[in-house]
């Protein structure tokens, strides 16, 4: 008997451990079926021998009948709230109160508050109490003082051990915990009460998978995870509780074992058996605090479960009996919450964005504000139908919502908070980009430029300007240039500077690192060097030695020394420039003069440059390295043609300025040398007929090697 008695016990134990590595430690260390055939084992024992079971065996999860009633409990502890903090600001605010009572009460204690951060779980507050070791009681919160006893369906949760593990010596010792606490505590969880309590849960997988098998049985379906925990708990039937597998997470130990700190408790409930989020962490200051909270307000939507803020604790719990409670919660601690997924704002503007198709999409311009954990400033419409169907008006308040990695939109219009000023959105009467006229699609809501390039041709400026020989962006090539022109971000080359991380984070191809060097690439550039800056703007007929030419007339003629130039100055300058001066400059013909005069005299493109400027764009003259007077090159012109196998066109073009010489793209008699690559086109024949002196790219590079 003693025999079969000692197996069970040992399977027990076994059984025990596999459970707490798996839920404690997140690990494995037999395969499922062993696990299985372990529990087979005992299940068939106990049947066999039944005065061998005991209430805290893993096969006695589930009680045969369900209850009638739940009986109430009394805590031995009110439950309490916690206050709750909104911003950064509440944050401060109660920092500041905290540490005013801190220094008033003449505690001793000195120094500076530090913080213990719990993500605060979205689920059902439960006490647990332990006797021996052994699960007795598991009680919901209620009212806070009375709560009801739920104990039959906790004990079906696999995240809650029946019997407390009881810690070996040296993983307390390695905690730092001391000879005398080691005792108290094997003796407290042998011989004595433990109390403690946490939140229980429902994964969003396990919502999600419940209620694809509920709807195909026709069931009614849960609303939320809390819902469906709530629900679990209060279930009167245990086996019911006992297929929506809950989680349990713990968060504080309610028996004092005197520590000093409250992140010392977590360690030891660990060791005890019970999941604590790995995510908690200790914060040496509130703005470590901060950067915490600003981290999972964004990437809640990555956690497996819902989670709606912070609970910041005081770490040193010599203070939590300093500063007590309140009303309806403790002052030691505080829910910082997460930016709720649905606020309001007001609609400044509406725009039209051509797509592809040439249909014009309204966005409505937003008052920026933080939703779901992201600043949104613009929002889709769709078309006049979803306007309409909102009966949404500029100047408007409306809800916009934003939740996990959807694209924010709105949802609602206040109609109360209406003060007669709104203006309705009327149809587009011309398309915003080419200003032609547009139409109705026939049998559909939609409007469309009746210019079948507009879309294009916007996409090639935008994505000329981000170009290498231009701005030369990294990561904003035409694929996502496309993107942010879809998405409504793009109308024109002054929004890529208003573009934040948060507007690139829902979009294909993004993560918070490529969003970030996007952002951070557009920053970096935004002073501009003029001939990049001309070249950029997309002018028609001027190309990357046009640029080049009417920078350096800038340079050389409008500037003296000064090098850095804003961008209304550049245009009062260019303004000045007649056709016939700017024909003055060499290589430059009646053609193209004309159509940079025009260019600088289109108001729609002079809205961009106010707009650039207002973004901060700015030039810059490109005379920090004195151009050489002394080589080769000095004073001389060039022409390239053919393809060049050692240097890209553009390098080239770059060394032969850097060393003092002029490119130009006509084959004329001003011409010093044209330099010839492979297959050299029409070119080359004409500076043979004219005399001029070739240089193959062999020579042109010895040239440049040796600067002579
Ligand atoms: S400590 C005085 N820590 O939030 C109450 N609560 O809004 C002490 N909650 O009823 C609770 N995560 O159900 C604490 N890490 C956490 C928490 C947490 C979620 C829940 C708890 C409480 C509610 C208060």
């Amino acid at each position: 008997m003693d025999r079969i008695k000692n197996r069970i016990e040992k399977l027990k134990d076994e059984i025990n451990h596999h459970r707490y590595i798996y839920h404690v430690q997140d690990r494995i260390e037999i395969a499922d079926s062993v696990f299985d055939a372990l529990k087979n084992e005992l299940e068939k024992l106990e049947k066999e021998n039944p005065e061998f079971i005991t209430s805290d065996s893993p096969t006695q999860r589930i009680a045969e009948k369900p209850l009638d009633k739940f009986e109430k409990i009394i805590h031995s502890k009110p439950m309490m709230s916690i206050f709750d903090a909104f911003d950064f600001k509440d944050m401060i605010e109660w920092e500041t109160r905290i540490s005013k009572i801190k220094n008033q009460k003449s505690t001793g204690l000195n120094e500076k508050i530090d913080y213990f951060c719990e993500l605060k779980l979205d689920g059902l507050a439960i006490s647990l109490k332990y006797s021996n070791g052994i699960l007795e009681q598991a009680a919901t919160r209620g009212d806070g003082k009375t709560g009801e006893n739920v104990t039959s369906n906790v004990r079906t949760f696999d995240s809650i051990p029946l019997k407390l593990r009881i810690p070996q010596k040296k993983e307390l010792e390695d905690i730092g915990f001391t000879k005398k606490q080691i005792e108290q505590i094997i003796y407290t969880v042998e011989n004595g009460e433990i109390e403690l309590r946490g939140e229980i849960i429902m994964t969003k997988k396990v919502f999600e998978e419940l209620n694809k098998k509920y709807k195909a049985e026709g069931k009614s379906v849960l609303a939320n995870p809390r819902n469906g925990a709530a629900g679990t708990i209060r279930q009167l039937n245990p086996r019911i509780a006992a297929e929506r597998k809950l989680d349990y997470y713990v968060y504080s130990l309610i028996t004092n074992f005197e520590f000093k700190k409250h992140e010392d408790e977590f360690k030891l409930l660990k060791l005890f058996g019970f999941k604590v989020l790995k995510y908690n962490k200790f914060c040496n200051n509130i703005n470590e605090v901060e950067i915490m909270h600003k981290y999972w307000d964004k990437k809640r939507d990555k956690l497996p479960f819902e989670c709606d803020g912070l609970v910041v604790k005081v770490n040193n719990l010599a203070l939590w009996n300093v500063l007590g409670s309140i009303g309806k919660g403790p002052r030691f601690m505080m829910a910082y919450k997460f930016t709720a997924e649905q606020v309001t704002t007001r609609v400044k503007n509406v725009t039209w964005q051509v797509g592809r198709t040439g249909v014009l999409t309204p966005i409505a311009v937003l008052e920026p504000v933080k939703v779901g954990g992201v600043m949104v400033s613009h929002s889709t419409l769709h078309n006049m139908d979803e306007i309409n169907r909102l009966d949404v008006r500029l100047g408007d308040t409306v809800v916009v919502e934003r939740a996990g990695d959807v694209i924010p939109k709105i949802i609602q219009v206040i109609l109360n908070l209406r003060n007669g000023q709104e203006k309705k959105i009327k149809e587009p009467k011309k398309c915003p980009v080419c200003e032609s006229a547009v139409e109705k699609v026939l049998g559909e809501v939609a409007y469309r430029c009746t210019n079948n390039n507009c879309y294009a041709t916007n996409l090639r400026k935008l994505s000329h300007w981000t170009s290498k020989n231009a701005i030369d962006i990294e990561g904003l090539g035409p694929k996502v240039v496309e993107q942010l022109v879809n998405e409504g971000f793009i109308n024109d080359i002054s929004d890529f500077y208003l573009l934040k991380i948060n507007d690139l984070l829902p979009l294909e191809r993004f993560a918070e690192k490529s969003a970030q060097n996007l952002v951070d690439a557009l920053m970096n550039k935004k002073v501009i060097q003029l001939e990049r800056f001309i070249y950029g703007l997309g002018i028609r007929h001027v190309g990357e030695e046009t640029a080049m030419l009417i920078s350096n007339r800038i340079m050389n003629y409008e500037l003296g020394i000064k090098n850095e130039l804003l961008i209304p100055e550049f245009l009062k300058m260019i303004q000045e420039y007649t056709i016939e001066k700017f024909e003055e400059i060499d290589d430059i013909g009646g053609i193209v003069a004309k159509s940079i005069y025009d260019w600088f005299r289109d108001e729609r493109n002079l809205e961009i440059l106010r707009k650039l400027d207002k973004n901060g764009v700015k030039l810059i003259i490109n005379n920090n390295k004195p151009q050489s007077t002394n080589s080769f090159f000095a004073n001389k012109s060039f022409v390239l043609t053919g393809s060049l196998i050692e240097l890209t066109r553009s390098n080239a073009k770059a060394k032969i300025k850097e060393l003092g010489g002029k490119v130009s793209s006509l084959v004329s008699k001003k011409i010093d040398y044209v330099i010839v690559g492979e297959k050299p086109g029409s070119k080359f024949e004409k500076a043979k007929n004219l005399g001029i002196k070739i240089l193959s790219e062999e020579k042109f590079i010895k040239h440049i090697t040796h600067n002579t």
